[in-house]
């Protein structure tokens, strides 16, 4: 949600690396683009709304040209509608000062009331111009050197409340000052003898180093060539460790595809390989996490587990709920984690509250966890990011390997999750007793040679199949898809990635659930897709097919149960599994569809409207 980049380099030319930074950060976020630059002594900006081509013809004047420290920013509106001036950066009054931000001021309408009285005045609706404003001026009651701002910056960042990771530019009396600070919202930084980088998430640092440091909440670092100078909460320069990122920059391109989200449909035999493969230990019929995470002490000790998340990630929970609650008989709740912390949770003795996210920057998620932690509860997670928020406040974390996911619709992350949550319900189920080695080894067995069939929902033939479901049906007036047990979630989300990039009503249901309201909706014009694998819930779903048939609707089946291929007007088939791996497969299908569906009706499948990657404010 927005991005932000700042870079201080020892010689050269700062905004082409600032731009660059940008478009790897665009996912965050893209209703408007913005750098400035100090030139000359001289603190210049460039805004444009849309896309980071408006701005990148906007730099083509050379205006910002030949600068060695500047600040950019790609914006998802929350303050003012996406417009050049409410663009970011902002400035203060005295034109010295310019701020990015990413997050939430809450209490920015205040703040501009008096800063109103006092005389200031503003162009922008954006609450980051407020926090500018206030800087620039209590900058001006502080002195005009780089000590100076850092003071101004702590004070006046201790009147705002809410959300943020900012970074300012500055032209002090003693040099070109870059700085940054967090409360709540990612920051990444990094240097080299070259220069200091600044960043919302290591994809914008890679390019310069895989040597980074993750700002706590509360810390102002001063960036420069070959130096970081860190100050905590309370004023104190600080250590803070630095981390090697595992990431490539060449993971953040397409890669030959038109599209991130087909890269990463088609990375998937690969990134669910790499999620459990070191992991399984076959000879034991178990799984052994890295570090010792989830040991028989600590699965033991569980008495209940509730699961988080948001959107994509929480379908994700809803089958890992199915598979520890089936696997290794514990009780599991989820909720949504943005409800979580609106309702009165009780918490019992015993709960581990596992949080699942791609990005581990959710700000619903951090939020519900740490409620669950305040309540007694122990914090675990599945997440994709090492060194997240998330991975760093919780005690015990599954990494998916998924790598950098940039399409806004999760695809890769989502199947990874699934592949945790397997290894996960079967440490927990092997440590207390409810699966034997034989069990373990045979359902393990399967998710290790799982591979070609991945592949094989991803050749030619197979996307082509995809194709054509989405070409008969992409007219639909709306979409419903059913599923039972644990592929009732696999609809849900692939309802939810038709919406999301398709812009077509969709809904997923429980298939038990249709009979009771949704069937109204069945007619012609309605195209119901039935996800359905070979198990003890197959028969009943196959009623579904002939229930929503009787009722003139069309069907499409998906999965592996031949039975409903034929009683459906159309089918995609998906290779046989364990149903506890059918998830997995069932999925990739519906993404496709959803994917070829989107480029249909001409959609911007990467950056769909409205959207943002991580939603790193409330
Ligand atoms: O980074 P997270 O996994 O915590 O993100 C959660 C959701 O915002 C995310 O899954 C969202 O629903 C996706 N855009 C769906 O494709």
């Amino acid at each position: 949600m927005c991005g932000i980049v700042g870079a201080y380099v020892a010689s050269g030319d700062v905004v082409p690396g600032l731009v660059q930074g940008l478009s790897v950060l665009e996912y965050r976020g893209y209703d408007s683009a913005g750098i400035a630059a100090v030139i000359d002594g001289e603190l210049r900006v460039r805004k444009r709304r849309g896309r980071l081509s408006n701005l990148e013809e906007a730099l083509e004047d050379g205006g910002l040209s030949g600068g060695l420290a500047g600040i950019g920013h790609t914006r998802w509106a929350t303050h003012g509608v996406p417009s050049d001036v409410n663009s970011h950066p902002h400035q203060g009054a005295s034109g010295r000062v310019a701020v990015v931000h990413n997050g939430i001021i809450e209490n920015y309408a205040l703040l501009k009331r008096e800063l109103l009285e006092g005389g200031e005045s503003f162009l922008s609706e954006t609450d980051t111009e407020v926090l500018a404003r206030l800087i620039d001026q209590t900058w001006a009651e502080e002195g005009t050197d780089q000590a100076a701002l850092m003071r101004a910056m702590r004070r006046a960042l201790g009147r705002v409340s809410g959300y943020y990771a900012i970074a300012v530019l500055a032209t002090t009396d003693d040099g070109t000052c870059l700085l940054a600070m967090r409360q709540g919202p990612p920051l990444v930084v990094g240097t080299t003898e070259d220069g200091g980088f600044l960043s919302s998430d290591v994809l914008g640092l890679v390019p310069h180093t895989r040597q980074v440091v993750y700002l706590e909440d509360g810390d102002l670092a001063q960036l420069e060539p070959g130096r970081l100078t860190v100050t905590d909460a309370a004023g104190d320069v600080v250590e803070r460790p630095s981390r090697e990122v595992e990431w490539d920059p060449s993971d953040s391109g397409r890669g030959g595809y038109p599209h991130y989200m087909l890269k990463e449909i088609h990375e998937q035999p690969d990134v669910i390989e790499r999620t459990c493969i070191d992991r399984i230990d076959l000879a034991s019929g178990d799984v052994r996490f890295e570090g010792g995470a989830f040991d028989d002490a600590f699965c033991n000790s569980i008495e209940r587990i509730q699961i988080l998340g948001c959107g994509t990630a929480l379908h994700a929970g809803q089958i890992a709920r199915y598979l520890i609650e089936g696997l290794a008989g514990l009780p599991v709740e989820f909720d949504f984690a943005s409800e979580f912390r609106y309702r009165s949770p009780r918490v019992a003795p015993g709960t581990v509250a596992l949080a699942i996210t791609q990005s581990g920057e959710t700000a619903d998620t951090l939020g519900a966890t740490r409620l669950a932690r305040e309540l007694g509860a122990r914090v675990a997670s599945i997440c994709n990011v090492a060194g997240s928020s998330q991975v760093r406040e919780s005690e015990a974390t599954i990494l998916t390997h998924a790598g950098p996911e940039i399409g806004v619709a999760s695809t890769k992350a989502f199947t990874a999750q699934l592949t945790a949550a397997v290894l996960l319900a079967v440490r927990i189920a092997r440590s207390r007793g409810t699966m034997s080695e034989d069990e373990g080894r045979a359902l393990l067995t399967e998710l290790s040679e799982l591979r070609p069939k991945v592949e094989s929902l991803l050749t030619q033939e197979s996307v082509a199949r995809t194709r054509d479901a989405a070409r008969t049906h992409a007219g639909a007036r709306g979409f419903l898809f059913l599923g039972r047990g644990v592929n009732f979630p696999v609809a849900l989300e692939g309802a939810l990635k038709l919406k999301e990039i398709a812009y077509v009503h969709a809904e997923g249901y429980a298939a038990g659930e249709m009979k009771h309201g949704p069937i109204a909706l069945i007619d012609p014009g309605m195209a119901v897709l039935v996800v359905n694998a070979e198990g003890p819930v197959a028969e009943k779903t196959r009623s579904n097919i002939e229930q929503v048939k009787a009722r003139g609707g069309v069907t499409v089946s998906v999965g592996s149960d031949g039975a409903s291929h034929a009683i459906a007007d159309s089918y995609v088939p998906v290779p046989r599994t364990s149903e506890w791996l059918s998830p997995i497969l069932n999925t990739i299908p519906l993404q496709l569809i959803s994917y070829h569906i989107a480029e249909i009706h001409g959609c911007d499948i990467d950056k769909p409207r409205n959207l943002a990657k991580s939603v790193t404010v409330e």
